[in-house]
C-alpha cells in the first residue's frame, strides 16, 4: 500500500518515541510495568476497550477474549494495552442503561484520546455497548475495529427451546393466567440463560452486533459466532491481528462509514426483524459520522427490504441457529442486489468481497426475499398529532387485528401509576382499549427505559388476550413484541402531545397509513397544551443534571447535542 504509514508517523509516537523530559516519564514508568524499548519500539500501540465487568453476564468471556486480542496484536508487530470502560449490562443496571450508553460514549472516545492509542479494538456486545462503543470510536476518529460478544447458547426447558426476554414475556403472562406452575417458572429460570453470551433472540445485542458487521466495522460474519463457540476466540485473535495492519494502512472510521455504509446497516436491520431500539442508535452513530439519516428512511427502506431472517421475535429460532443456517454473510448474500457492496470495511476489502460464496444452509432459518417470514415491515414510522417527530411500530410483531384500531384510551402518568392499576380484576378495560404510557422518554423515564410493552392488564390476560395497542414514549426490548408504538416524540415530560391524553380519548393507528392520531377537536388540544404544566426537573445534580440537560429526544438519536456534532476536536498537548 502506497500509502502506508511508517514509525514516525503513529499518533503514540509523540509519547514514546521523542527524546524529551515527558517522553522519559512515560518510558520510564512503562519500564515499571515490566516492558521495555522491544515491546513498543516502531510498534502501533492497540488499545483494547474492554467492557467486562463481574456483573455482566452478556460479557464474562471478554476477560479472556481480551488476551486472545492480545496474541493477534502481538503477532502483528502491535503493542496491546487493555482499557477498561464502562460495562452497562442490560440487565442490571437501573434505572435503564440507555441513561448510560452516552456516558460509555465519552468514556471510549476519552480513553482513546488521552493515551498514546493508534488504534482500537472494541469488546462489547450487550445491547448499549455496541452503540456507546462506535459513538465514542467514530468520534475519536482512529482505526477501530469491534469484536462483538456474540450470542448466549439457545436457552432450554423442558426439550423446548428458550429465547431471551420473548420467552420471559410470554411464560410470564402463562403464569399470570394461571397456566404454569411455580415450580416450571423455576425450571425456566434455570434453563433461559445457559452460557456467557448475550441474549439469543433478535433483541437488540444481535441487532447491534449484526449492524455493526454490515458498516463494516467487523470481521466477516463475527456476529454471528456464538460465544461459546472456539470460533469465537480464534475471531477476536484474527481481528487483534487485522488491527495493526488497519493502522499502518491508515483506515479509519471515516473511511468505512459512509452514507452507504449505514443505508446497508438499515436494509440488514429490517432483513434480520432487527430491534426497534437501533433505530436511535444508528441515526446517533450517523450523525457522529457527519451522515444524515433520518426516520424516514427507516420507513422508506423498510417498505423495499423483508424480513428474511426466521428468529423470535419475529419468528421462530434463534441466534445459535442462524449461525448455523450461514450466519450474517449468508444472509447479506441473500440481500445482494439491494446492498452497496462497494463499501470498504475493516478487511481493507469491500463488503461484496467479504461476503463472497457465502451460502444458506438452513432454508426455514434464512428465507429467500421471494419467501419473507412475514408480508409486514420490521419497521413503521408513523406520524400524526399524536407524534408529530415520529413514532415506531414493529409491524413484523404485531397481531394483524391491531395493524388498524381505534379505540378509547386507558392514560397512565407514569410506570407507577400503571403498574398500581394493571393488575386489578375490576380495572375499566377492555380487548380494545388503548394502553398509554406518559413520562418514559428521554428526559421523563429518565433515560427512556423499555417499558413501552406495556404489560396486557390481568383481567383480560385471563380472557386469552394476549396483544393489544399500547402507546409511549419509552423503548421496548428487541425481545419484546406486539403492537407497542414507542418513541413517540416529542416525548410528554416536555409537553409533547402525549401528555394531553386523557382516558378516554379515542385514539387511531392505522399502519398502512403510518398515522398516529388523537381523536378530539384541535382547539380542545390547544386548550390543554395551554394549561399544562411542566413536571419539576428529575435530577438536581450529577450525572443526571447533565444527561436531563443535553439528551436529545428519540429522533434525534438521544445523543448529547454537544457530542453529536461531526466537529474536530485538538489532540491533548504533552507538555
Ligand atoms: Fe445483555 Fe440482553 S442482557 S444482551
Amino acid at each position: 500500500m502506497t500509502n502506508r504509514k511508517r514509525p514516525e508517523d503513529l499518533r503514540s509516537h509523540r509519547w514514546l518515541g521523542v527524546s524529551d523530559l515527558r517522553s522519559f516519564g512515560h518510558r520510564s514508568r512503562l519500564r515499571q510495568v515490566g516492558y521495555d524499548t522491544t515491546d513498543w519500539a516502531g510498534r502501533p500501540v492497540i488499545g483494547i476497550i474492554n467492557t467486562w465487568s463481574d456483573i455482566n453476564p452478556c460479557h464474562t468471556h471478554l476477560r479472556q477474549r481480551a488476551e486472545e486480542v492480545k496474541r493477534g496484536v502481538l503477532q502483528a508487530g502491535g503493542f496491546p494495552i487493555e482499557l477498561p470502560a464502562m460495562s452497562l449490562a442490560e440487565v442490571m443496571v437501573k434505572p435503564t442503561t440507555m441513561l448510560y450508553r452516552n456516558f460509555l460514549a465519552m468514556e471510549t472516545e476519552e480513553l482513546l484520546r488521552s493515551h498514546p492509542i493508534d488504534g482500537a479494538v472494541l469488546l462489547g456486545g450487550c445491547d448499549k455497548t455496541t452503540p456507546g462503543l462506535i459513538m465514542g470510536a467514530i468520534s475519536m476518529g482512529l482505526p477501530s475495529i469491534y469484536v462483538p460478544a456474540g450470542p448466549m447458547l439457545r436457552g432450554n426447558w423442558q426439550g423446548k427451546a428458550l429465547g431471551s426476554g420473548s420467552d420471559v414475556w410470554k411464560y410470564w403472562d402463562e403464569k399470570r393466567a394461571g397456566n404454569i406452575t411455580e415450580a416450571e417458572w423455576d425450571e425456566i429460570e434455570n434453563g433461559i440463560a445457559r452460557s456467557f453470551g448475550t441474549c439469543m433472540t433478535m433483541g437488540t445485542a444481535a441487532t447491534m452486533m449484526a449492524i455493526a458487521e454490515a458498516m463494516g466495522l467487523s470481521l466477516p460474519g463475527a456476529s454471528s459466532i456464538p460465544a461459546a463457540d472456539s470460533n469465537h476466540p480464534r475471531m477476536a485473535t484474527q481481528s487483534g491481528r487485522r488491527i495493526v495492519e488497519m493502522v499502518w494502512e491508515d483506515l479509519t472510521t471515516e473511511k468505512v462509514l459512509d452514507q452507504a455504509a449505514f443505508e446497508n446497516a438499515i436494509k440488514v436491520h429490517m432483513a434480520m426483524g432487527g430491534s426497534t431500539n437501533a433505530i436511535i442508535h444508528v441515526v446517533a452513530m450517523a450523525k457522529r459520522a457527519g451522515v444524515q439519516i433520518s426516520l424516514a428512511d427507516f420507513d422508506c427502506i423498510s417498505r423495499t427490504v423483508p424480513v428474511i431472517a426466521n428468529v423470535r421475535p419475529s419468528g421462530a429460532f434463534l441466534m445459535e441457529d442462524f449461525f448455523y443456517a450461514g450466519g450474517l454473510r449468508a444472509l447479506m448474500s441473500e440481500l445482494r442486489e439491494l446492498l452497496d457492496l462497494n463499501c470498504m470495511t475493516v478487511t481493507g476489502r469491500t463488503l461484496g468481497e467479504n461476503i463472497e460464496g457465502a451460502k444458506v444452509h438452513l432454508r426455514d432459518v434464512i428465507h429467500p426475499m421471494s419467501d419473507p417470514i412475514s408480508s409486514e415491515p420490521a419497521t413503521g414510522v408513523l406520524f400524526g398529532n399524536l407524534a408529530p417527530r415520529g413514532a415506531i411500530i414493529k409491524p413484523s410483531a404485531v397481531e394483524k387485528r391491531l395493524l388498524k384500531h381505534r379505540g378509547p384510551a386507558l392514560a397512565f402518568e407514569d410506570y407507577n401509576h400503571m403498574a398500581s392499576q394493571i393488575e386489578r380484576d375490576d380495572l375499566d378495560v377492555t380487548a380494545d382499549h388503548v394502553l398509554v404510557l406518559k413520562n418514559s422518554g428521554p428526559k421523563g423515564g429518565p433515560g427512556m427505559p423499555e417499558w413501552g410493552m406495556m404489560p396486557i392488564p390481568r383481567k383480560l390476560v385471563k380472557q386469552g388476550v394476549r396483544d393489544m395497542l399500547r402507546v409511549s414514549d419509552a423503548r421496548m426490548s428487541g425481545t419484546s413484541y406486539g403492537a407497542c408504538v414507542l418513541h413517540v416524540s416529542p416525548e410528554s415530560y416536555v409537553g409533547g402531545p402525549l401528555a394531553f391524553v386523557k382516558t378516554g380519548d379515542p385514539i387511531e393507528v392505522d399502519v398502512a397509513a403510518r398515522s398516529i392520531n388523537l381523536m378530539i377537536p384541535d382547539e380542545e388540544m390547544a386548550r390543554r397544551k395551554a394549561a399544562w404544566v411542566p413536571p419539576p426537573p428529575r435530577y438536581q445534580r450529577g450525572y443526571g443534571a447533565m444527561f436531563s440537560a443535553h439528551i436529545g429526544q428519540a429522533d434525534e438519536g438521544c445523543d448529547f447535542d454537544f457530542l453529536s456534532a461531526h466537529l474536530p476536536v485538538p489532540e491533548p498537548e504533552i507538555h
